[in-house]
């Protein structure tokens, strides 16, 4: 195989993030999309010129010849589109989360077992070039042993509202679409211990602040702050590994505060900040400095991160290439994150198995 006949199931913002990225990669032909919404499914493929079109995927699954599938729709049909096509034969990058549940998470896994087929998970993160270059650093040693991280993703009204903060469809709110992100990118970097217990509390005080009168970021077609929202608007939890390292966790869609994206990782020999530009902070000959990487973009090829995910789920189908952001990655997260709702719901630490 040469080429990847790939099928975007799930038209809207991030399918067509992603769509951009298969324009530039000529590895991949996007030889079929689905989307049950016939509006956006229409729009999106007049933009792309993408000729089969589906509404069904099973339909879809039945009458097209296709290698891949890049599953975009909401966060309750992961599992569900994932299976189908894994069953169908076809390898599977589907976005963030992984799914609903660690169960449905574990069955998606199994399916790509028994099919022999590749299933990468939507940590775009892990794909920046800082990303690059702080594991580089890391893994050569000049943090010494990792011992904290802390993982924020903070925004001021930025709940997208629509399905997003429609518990049945999204599973939850910043934890599960923002703090999902920095928890599994600080992970990642940290060497991706296995997490033994959390302590959480989420806040539902502000909703999607529909009195506000500028508007919401990040917000689907059609979705309005007057949409039912029975998701937290903030959280905060605190993850234990099983190497004696902690994770702070902040994240919120709304909150009175700085917006702010940061990964910090905390170690014996120095430290790190990711957003803003690569910073490290340690010792030399016995004083305290801060070394900045310089021209990140002219090391690592100056891809973006979503350019540089999809070239990575092509080198997995196309070459073998170990995938770098796994089903069993994508498990663990899920695990942490369901972690985090019990403990908010008990008030109690959730030990993790
Ligand atoms: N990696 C990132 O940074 C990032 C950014 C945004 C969204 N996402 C993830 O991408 C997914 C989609 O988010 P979005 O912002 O594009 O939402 P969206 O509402 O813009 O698009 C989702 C589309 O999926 C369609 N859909 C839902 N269930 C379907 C099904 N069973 N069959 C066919 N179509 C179906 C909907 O009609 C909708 O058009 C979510 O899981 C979200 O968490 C990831």
């Amino acid at each position: 195989m040469d080429k990847v006949r790939i099928a975007l199931i799930g038209a809207g913002n991030i399918g067509k993030c992603h769509l951009e990225r298969y324009k530039k990669d000529t590895r991949f032909e996007v030889a079929a999309i689905c989307d049950f919404n016939e509006l956006t499914l229409n729009e999106t493929a007049d933009i792309y010129g993408i000729e089969k079109r589906y509404t069904d995927i099973d339909e879809m699954l039945s009458s097209e010849k296709l290698d891949a599938a890049d599953v975009c729709v909401w966060n309750c049909n992961h599992a569900k589109c994932s299976i189908k096509a894994l069953n169908a034969g076809l390898h599977v990058f589907c976005e963030k989360p992984m799914a609903y549940s660690v169960a449905e998470a574990e069955a998606m896994k199994e399916a790509a077992e028994k099919n022999n087929r590749i299933l990468m998970i939507g940590f775009v993160m892990r794909f920046s070039n800082e990303s690059t270059i702080a594991k580089d650093f890391i893994d050569n040693g000049y943090l010494g042993e990792i011992y904290y991280s802390k993982a924020t993703y903070l925004r001021r009204h930025g709940n997208p509202c629509g399905w997003f903060s429609d518990k049945s469809r999204s599973g939850g709110g910043p934890v599960l679409d923002l703090g999902v992100h920095v928890i599994d990118h600080t992970r990642y970097l940290m060497g991706n211990p296995k997490p033994v217990s959390v302590y959480a509390t989420t806040f539902d005080k502000l909703k999607n602040r529909p009195h506000i009168k500028t508007k919401s970021g990040w917000m689907p077609k059609g979705a309005t702050t007057q949409d039912l929202c029975d998701v937290e608007d903030m959280a905060t939890a605190l993850i234990r590994y099983d190497n004696g390292a902690v994770t702070l966790l902040e994240t919120s869609f709304s909150l009175n505060t700085q917006p702010s994206i940061q990964k910090e990782i905390y170690g014996t020999k120095g430290g790190m900040s990711l957003e803003g530009g690569l910073k490290i902070y340690s010792e030399m000959n016995d004083y305290l400095v801060d070394i900045t990487p310089v021209d990140l973009n002219l090391l690592i090829n100056g891809t973006e991160p979503f350019e540089a995910e999809i070239k990575h789920f092509g080198d997995c189908v196309l070459s073998g290439t170990k995938c770098m952001a796994n089903a069993d990655d994508g498990i663990v997260v899920m695990k942490i994150l369901e972690a985090i709702y019990k403990s908010a719901k008990t008030g109690h630490e959730v030990i993790i198995d």
